[in-house]
């Protein structure tokens, strides 16, 4: 998988991808991650991006030239599959817009800053718009770095066996049941005997119990979808 981030601040970007699962895809050769700096597109000899809305109203909008010019550039390398607009006012992700991303070839992700970009960026060339959540930050790169990583590692391949995704909170609609591991009993506090059990259908249904238990009480709206 290819995937081209478009960018103002290409070095709040960098580092994500030089760690852990995300790292370890790139070099497995599993995925490939190029980032753009937008700069480079700018109009004129201060390299201009943005400039102030129509209409009045404060913050700066990011203009269409410079976005217009790199994608396209990038479009007549390559189709993209998808050219995703990181935005606080989209659709929040979730496990399944994750799940449906790992399995494209090329996309094209499009940070946002300041007000975010000409209405007409997003009407031309973006083809899915993805919030991290109901707030705001200050750009769209960690938001990025964030889709990436939830992406990335269920890209085939990249997790073993011992880290498979099929487990993972929201899978299945439900978050994850608890885990331990050794000591059997911290300072009085004893791992569920079901789980030293040995018996591995009983320990599933009780995991099921569990995580069917946790989301009810800490995301019941999970249950409702
Ligand atoms: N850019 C700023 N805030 C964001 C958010 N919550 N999700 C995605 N991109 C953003």
């Amino acid at each position: 998988m290819r995937i081209d981030i478009i960018t103002v601040a290409p070095e709040l970007l960098r580092s994500p991808f030089e760690h852990s699962m995300m790292k370890r895809a790139i070099d497995k050769g599993l995925a490939e991650v190029h980032f753009h700096n937008l700069r480079d597109y700018g109009i004129g000899s201060y390299k201009k991006l943005d400039d102030m809305q129509f209409g009045g109203g404060a913050g700066m909008v990011l203009m269409i030239e410079p976005i217009a010019k790199c994608i396209e550039k990038l479009q007549a390398e390559r189709t993209y599959d998808e050219i995703i607009y990181m935005t606080p006012d989209a659709k929040t992700l979730n496990q399944a817009t994750a799940n449906s991303l790992s399995l494209k070839e090329n996309i094209i992700i499009l940070t946002g800053h300041y007000k975010g970009v000409d209405q007409r960026v997003r009407d031309k060339y973006i083809t899915k718009e993805i919030s991290i959540g109901d707030y705001v930050l200050t750009g769209g790169e960690l938001a990025a770095a964030i889709l990436c990583d939830a992406v990335i590692r269920l890209i085939p391949g990249v997790l073993g066996d011992e880290q498979s995704a099929l487990t993972d909170s929201f899978q299945d609609n439900l978050l994850s049941p608890p885990v331990y591991t050794r000591p059997s009993e911290y300072e009085g506090m004893k791992v569920p005997d079901i789980l030293l059990s040995g018996n591995f259908p009983k320990i599933e249904e009780w995991r099921n119990e569990k995580a069917y238990e946790r989301t009810q009480l800490i995301r019941p709206d999970l249950l409702n979808d």
